[in-house]
């Protein structure tokens, strides 16, 4: 079997979780990194064994010899390094949010569409053991038709600093960067239904960035189900946290974080607790296995030409929700989508 040569655009936080990520899997060989400051690149260079090392992705893709690009650069160069990677036939993992906005995530498809390189947007949720055990739960019916949910993707006591605060580096605020998480979470385990309409308040209370820090969402789901879905930074509170997720059912309620059933029998009046075991506050909230799940998903779906999910029309569904909730915010009203 051919390995697979990977680089990594970008040196920060994430792309040292993807560059682990990469090392676990054997037919996956890390090649080249990207970044306009050469020390930072150095550094990543030096901890994971990565020769070939560049100033732009520009100059990467000029030289060639590579299969995937991982993108995990500030939300602004998501698009453009994503595009030009894939008019090269390079495949991307590219970084939530996919992009600034719906625009640029379409245009993203369309670079896929056009080269055949495959596209993986990292809502890696998807690829976390509590969120699957509880996506078995809901397919076998446990809960019956899942009404609503109600997500959260908060920072308590603390948010990010640098080019997430600024909107021309970052786009948005606590909705791109935690409230995408909890929206993809919630469509996960709703079967990844289309949105209909999106009513939001969308505003900056707990600091002075030009981006927001508190989004409340209310989004109705082809088929009838209803999602409110919460982001924040600097929040005093959350009733859970990055990602977590309850469903009300028809016959029941689940929920992540702590991840259970409740099924009640109106009959005998009990509620039966169904617990999976999972500790109740992980070590690791966003775990490595997650990552590595994720980065191996992709492999494989490179390899046996499958088109991964979630891929270029999930991304963009979640920028079509968070632009239409932006407006919605705006202007006070319903947005349909
Ligand atoms: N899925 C997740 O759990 C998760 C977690 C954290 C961040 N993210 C996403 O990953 C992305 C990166 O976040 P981060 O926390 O790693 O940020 P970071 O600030 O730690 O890293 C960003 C990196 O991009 C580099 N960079 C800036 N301009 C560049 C350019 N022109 N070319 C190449 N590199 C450039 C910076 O020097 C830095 O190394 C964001 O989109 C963020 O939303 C996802």
């Amino acid at each position: 079997m051919k390995t697979l040569k990977i680089a990594f655009t970008g040196t920060g936080h994430i792309s040292r979780v993807h560059a682990r990520a990469a090392r676990c899997l054997a037919d996956l060989e890390a090649v080249a990194v990207v970044n306009h400051r050469p020390q930072s690149m150095a550094e990543f260079g030096a901890q994971f064994s990565i020769e070939r090392q560049y100033a732009s992705v520009k100059a990467l893709l000029a030289d060639g010899g590579l299969d995937i690009l991982c993108v995990s650069t500030p939300n602004y160069l998501h698009a453009p390094q994503a595009i030009a990677a894939l008019e090269a036939g390079i495949h991307v993992l590219v970084e939530k949010p996919m992009a600034l906005d719906a625009a640029e995530a379409e245009a993203m498809r369309r670079a896929s569409d056009r080269s055949g390189a495959k596209l993986l947007v990292a809502h890696c949720w998807r690829f976390d053991e509590e969120v699957n055990w509880l996506k078995r739960q809901i397919d076998a019916g446990k809960l019956g038709k899942i009404l609503r949910t109600k997500g959260y993707g908060v920072h308590v006591n603390w948010g990010p600093e640098g080019w997430f605060t600024q909107s021309r580096y970052a786009g948005g605020g606590a909705l791109a960067d935690m409230g995408v998480h909890a929206i993809d979470v919630a469509r996960y385990l709703l079967g990844d239904p289309q949105p209909v309409s999106v009513y939001a308040k969308i505003v900056t209370q707990y600091t002075d960035y030009d981006v927001d820090d508190s989004g409340t969402i209310w989004i109705n789901w082809e088929g009838g189900a209803t999602s409110i879905v919460e982001s924040g930074w600097w929040w005093p509170h959350a009733d859970g946290p990055e990602a977590s997720t309850q469903l009300y059912g028809t016959r029941g309620f689940g929920q992540l974080f702590p991840t259970r059933l409740e099924l009640p029998d109106r009959e005998a009046a009990e509620v039966a607790t169904v617990d999976p075991g999972y500790p109740l506050a992980r070590e690791e909230h966003c775990p490595q296995e997650m990552y590595d799940a994720q980065l191996a998903y992709f492999v494989s779906c490179i390899r046996e030409d499958r088109q991964p999910i979630p891929g270029a029309a999930e991304g963009l569904v979640n920028m079509r929700i968070i632009d239409a909730a932006l407006e919605s915010s705006r202007i006070g009203e319903v947005v349909r989508i």
